[in-house]
């Protein structure tokens, strides 16, 4: 593949211009874009690093996936979402109508709570239709969503609230996660607690009741904690004046209510993510940009016809879920099922079970699924014809040829595309995806740039990598639906993405180019870790167990797993005179889950009394990848400061994960 030189992006810069206007032409706009379509600096040399879309143009993305469905396209008869619950039998079925509706109502109830344009609100709710909900009614009325994925501890969900400054907390009594009962409100209770402690009291909590009587009665082994007893109308006579009621609010809700219109460039929501030095970011999207590229991607990736029935079984708390559960289908009038529960329960043919139940033509997955289920065989698979079938989907983490094999051949029976879908929270949405029947797939590879995306492969040293080659996976250009910012701290955004090389946005991730000029993703090179397709950062496991007291340092890297991509190993040392015990282990776990979440529960942690430094006191985390997955072939040690660590450290390997 040859360098692209000036006058060549320019030429392209222009016909993508052209692309994507005749693609905004199918949109509403309540203004036109004035100037060009895209206009941008990605080089911090030149200045402070931009981008922006359609400058000028006013819309509502909201009124774009609704309205716009229902009235113009007399869509609203139509299946937006096949709601399956946690239980088989829990089910509903919502039309763009009623959708339209309920968001009216709710975008009534935010308004009358105070909530105005540019307002923060924060959503953690279990996959339920009111999430969906919930986070467009704050598009309505221009306020920005931050939704706190439900998995996630009252501290991370603290820490998200006050860092996006948010007024209102929308959330729910709790929910089942296979037999599991999560009470959610209770760790929402927490977090709002922690936030008053800091001296940030959110104004408002909206509770929606999700469960019913008798699950909330019900005593359930695994649950976390004792299940709730509280139904949602105790909580109008409840001590806690910031607690209403979702029910008794959309009760006398009008189910009218005029979009605010929004500038392109104005915010549309902050997704966090993880960052390398332990503090989590604040990825800011924008309106038009990330409206029209969803809407693209969704259409192209997963060649989208109006029949389709679309299953992503991402949760929306993550970025596969806002672009490819909410605004990527929506924007294109389709059906989707919404998934609350998990693949294994009640049974592992539930994923099976579902594609024939609503006959679903689509499905977007995580290789992590995958290799879970591949566990099992075939035979769960085949109890079920799977023959709607047309498309499967892949994201998150790169997928290994054995697992993709097992999809193509096992669940799509041979005949149907696999799209490996590389892209990031930051991206927006596809950077990286071959297009279904026209892209010549090869097992792993996520194949070639989307539309208006122009990949390099740099060096150490900066310099652009020519043909087959492998290093940094970086970015040349912008395409609408990139982040714009790190919420608060643009600083962050420039020094995280664009320092390292200036002129291009860097990614983060590896990647080779082959012969042919396919890319293959080779995984995170900076301190991430990919545990089930969930990106963590080793600072932030790290900053959680040393704040037990029994911790004097830790370090913490990712080992490989044969289904969660990589699993978290821990090295631990400990204060003078603190003996390492199996309740000190237990309780070390139980610190970094209530500081972050499950996803990060440590597999393994080991007692390291002396940890491999260099003489100037880093610690050398590559030997300690070496020593997690007993690899004695250490490379070059010369910089070792205590060679005799080593030995030690091999000798407590822990060989059993959690
Ligand atoms: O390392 C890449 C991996 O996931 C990272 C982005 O994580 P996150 O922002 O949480 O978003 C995940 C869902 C889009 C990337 O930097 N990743 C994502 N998709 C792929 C992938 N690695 C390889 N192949 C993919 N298809």
């Amino acid at each position: 593949m040859s360098k692209l030189h000036l006058h060549d992006l320019l030429r392209l810069h222009l016909i993508l211009s052209e692309f994507w206007v005749d693609i905004a032409k199918e949109f509403f706009w309540k203004t036109k874009h004035t100037g060009q379509f895209l206009d941008y600096n990605f080089d911090v040399t030149k200045g402070e690093i931009f981008v922006k879309c359609m400058e000028g143009a006013t819309t509502n993305i909201c009124y774009n996936v609704l309205d716009r469905n229902v009235h113009e396209k007399k869509l609203g008869d139509k299946v937006a979402f096949y709601w399956e619950g946690n239980e088989p039998g829990d089910e509903k079925t919502v039309t763009y109508r009623e959708l339209l509706q309920e968001v009216c109502k709710f975008a009534n109830v935010l308004k009358l709570q105070g909530v105005k344009k540019g307002d923060r609100v924060s959503i953690y709710m279990p996959m339920v239709v009111e999430l969906v909900v919930a986070m467009l009614a704050c598009a309505r009325i221009g306020a920005v969503h931050s939704i706190v994925f439900a998995g996630f501890s009252a501290e991370s969900l603290c820490e998200r609230i006050i860092d996006s400054q948010c007024s209102l907390l929308v959330t729910a009594d709790g929910f089942y996660r296979g037999d599991k009962l999560i009470n959610l409100k209770v760790i929402a209770d927490e977090a709002l607690e922690k936030c008053r402690d800091k001296s940030f009291p959110v104004e408002r909590c909206i509770m929606l009741k999700h469960l019913s009587k008798e699950e909330q009665e019900a005593s359930s082994p695994g649950s976390l904690s004792p299940p709730a007893k509280r139904s949602c109308p105790d909580l109008q006579s409840g001590p806690r004046q910031v607690d209403v009621c979702w029910h008794s609010l959309m009760e006398g809700a009008s189910d009218e209510c005029e979009p605010v219109w929004c500038e392109s460039e104005d915010p549309l929501f902050i997704l966090y993510t993880s960052g390398s030095t332990g503090k989590p970011k604040g990825v800011l999207h924008t309106v038009s940009g990330y409206m029209l590229y969803t809407a693209t991607t969704f259409k192209l990736v997963f060649d989208y016809h109006p029949d389709d029935v679309y299953w992503c079984t991402a949760d929306i708390g993550w970025i596969t879920g806002h672009s490819y559960i909410t605004y990527g289908p929506l924007a294109n009038g389709a059906t989707s099922v919404l998934f609350e529960g998990l693949p294994t329960y009640p049974d592992v043919s539930r994923m099976w079970e579902i594609v024939d139940k609503y006959h679903v033509s689509k499905f977007y997955t995580a290789p992590t699924a995958i290799r879970l289920l591949m566990k099992y065989g075939s035979e769960p698979v085949h109890k079920y014809k799977r023959s709607s079938l047309k498309i499967l989907g892949t994201v998150g983490e790169p997928i290994n040829p054995e697992a993709w094999q097992w999809y193509y051949n096992v669940v799509g029976d041979g005949r149907c595309p696999v799209v490996d879908t590389f892209w990031q929270t930051e991206t927006g949405g596809h950077v990286l995806t071959p297009l279904p029947a026209a892209t010549p797939l090869k097992p792993g590879s996520a194949t070639f740039p989307f539309f208006g995306v122009v990949p390099a492969i740099l060096n150490e040293s900066g310099e652009e990598l020519e043909g087959p080659n492998e290093g940094y996976l970086v970015f040349k250009q912008p395409w609408p639906g990139v982040m714009r910012t790190v919420f608060g701290n643009h600083q962050r955004f420039e020094t995280t993405y664009f320092k390292k090389f200036p002129g291009f946005y860097v990614t983060g991730d590896g990647c080779r180019r082959d012969k042919d000029g396919y890319y293959w993703i080779t995984g995170r090179i900076d301190d991430m870790l990919n545990v089930s397709g969930h990106l963590l950062s080793t600072a932030e496991v790290e900053s959680a167990l040393v704040e037990h007291e029994a911790v004097a340092e830790a370090a913490v890297v990712g080992t490989p797993h044969p289904v969660k991509g990589e699993s978290l190993y821990c090295f631990v040392t400990l204060t003078d005179g603190i003996d390492y015990t199996t309740t000190l282990e237990a309780e070390l776990r139980k610190q970094v889950r209530e500081k972050i979440g499950a996803i990060a529960t440590p597999d393994y942690i080991q007692n390291a009394p002396g940890l491999p430094k260099t003489r100037s006191g880093k610690i050398m985390r590559r030997l300690l990848r070496k020593i997690a997955s007993n690899q004695q072939d250490l490379g070059d040690v010369s910089t070792l400061a205590d060679s005799t660590v080593i030995e030690q450290l091999f000798e407590n390997r822990c060989c059993t994960a959690l």
